[in-house]
């Protein structure tokens, strides 16, 4: 339903979930495009310093490209997911030499096969009580918040074809964390643009959950906004924690759907938006499900229900409200 109306629609996958054929049935019937979940990280590639294995990532681009779907890696940079080493070099100019060494041997190595890289992930925190909302961590350390410009320009030099994101979390919902956010982050984007910095989309990660304060005419104007800017828009991430809803399934599958409707209604409106990845595809592989933060477990200890395909793999009504938002659009 995506593709008739000229989006695509995707989910993250690990590449040991490629050795689940039931699984990878169900992504080749359900989607026009994979995230690597984790593979593409630095941390991930280069645990030992000198010593990067491609090997992981590699087989999820092959199992891409030999699939005919389209491939998104993630991510260029992420503070949480930089190699210890890294973090403990404390020659300023080495470290930067290093950095934008592994962003282009990694976006060089896959150079016209990436649809979109997620160049920059979750650079601001408002916690940090900085004008700007730059969150303090690693790189912001090491290098101020010029860093941000060198990588998407090293970016765009390594490989010219691929749109890159800045990709960030916590800007969907109508509360005062969620509206910081949101300027600190269009502030954030719109001085990358005056800089000539090439930012081309902004992934709205929409990690969901029941029971928050949403405002469709808040959020619709935000994405205006943005898309203002002349930066276009992919939801990157979407699930729903389910961790407030009631612990019956249909009930529970209900909530779950409805709050992937009243999101998407408003967010897929916007002609800036390109795309939709789910992250994960089925509840048989999900962060949230492993409980990967703490505010993901129920209190009734039951797994979470969060993505659109249950764990045996059929369709859940999360599916469906997916499938209609996209229905109830016109051509494009
Ligand atoms: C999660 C992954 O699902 C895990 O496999 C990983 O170990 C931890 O992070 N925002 C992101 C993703 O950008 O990389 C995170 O993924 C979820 C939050």
């Amino acid at each position: 339903m995506a593709a008739i109306r000229g989006l695509f629609y995707g989910a993250a996958i690990a590449t040991r979930h490629l050795n689940d054929p039931a699984f990878v049935a169900a992504l080749l019937q359900e989607c026009g495009m994979i995230v690597s979940e984790w593979e593409a990280q630095w941390a991930a590639l280069e645990p030992v310093r000198g010593k990067p294995d491609y090997t992981a990532l590699d087989r999820l681009v092959e199992f891409a490209a030999s699939n005919g779907l389209l491939f998104r890696g993630h991510s260029g940079i992420w503070y949480k997911r930089v190699p210890d080493w890294f973090g403990a070099i404390n020659d300023r100019a080495e470290a930067e030499r290093l950095m934008l060494e592994h962003v282009q041997a990694k976006f060089s190595r896959y150079r016209g096969r990436v649809q979109s890289w997620d160049v920059l992930n979750e650079a601001v925190d408002l916690r940090s009580g900085r004008p700007d909302g730059l969150r303090r961590e690693v790189l912001l350390d090491k290098f101020g918040p010029g860093y941000i410009d060198l990588l998407f320009h090293a970016a765009r030099a390594a490989d010219p074809q691929a749109l890159l994101c800045y990709n960030d979390y916590g800007v969907e919902y109508d509360t005062p964390w969620h509206t910081g956010r949101r300027e600190a982050i269009l502030a954030l984007l719109r001085g990358c643009r005056s800089r000539g910095v090439p930012v081309d989309v902004f992934g709205i990660q929409a990690h969901l959950r029941i029971g928050a304060r949403f405002n469709a005419d808040i959020w619709a104007r935000w994405l205006d906004e943005v898309a203002g800017l002349g930066i276009k828009l992919m939801i990157t991430e979407i699930d729903v924690t389910d961790a407030a809803a009631p612990g019956d399934i249909a009930e529970r599958d209900r909530q779950v759907a409805a709050e992937y409707e009243r999101f998407l209604a408003p967010t897929l409106k916007s002609p800036a938006i390109i795309g939709m990845l789910a992250w994960g595809l089925s509840d048989r592989y999900s962060w949230i499900v492993r409980g990967t933060e703490p505010y993901h477990k129920r209190p009734d200890g039951l797994p979470p229900r969060p993505l659109p395909l249950d764990a045996d793999l059929k369709r859940k009504p999360a599916w469906q409200a997916m499938a209609d938002a996209f229905g109830g659009l016109p051509s494009r």
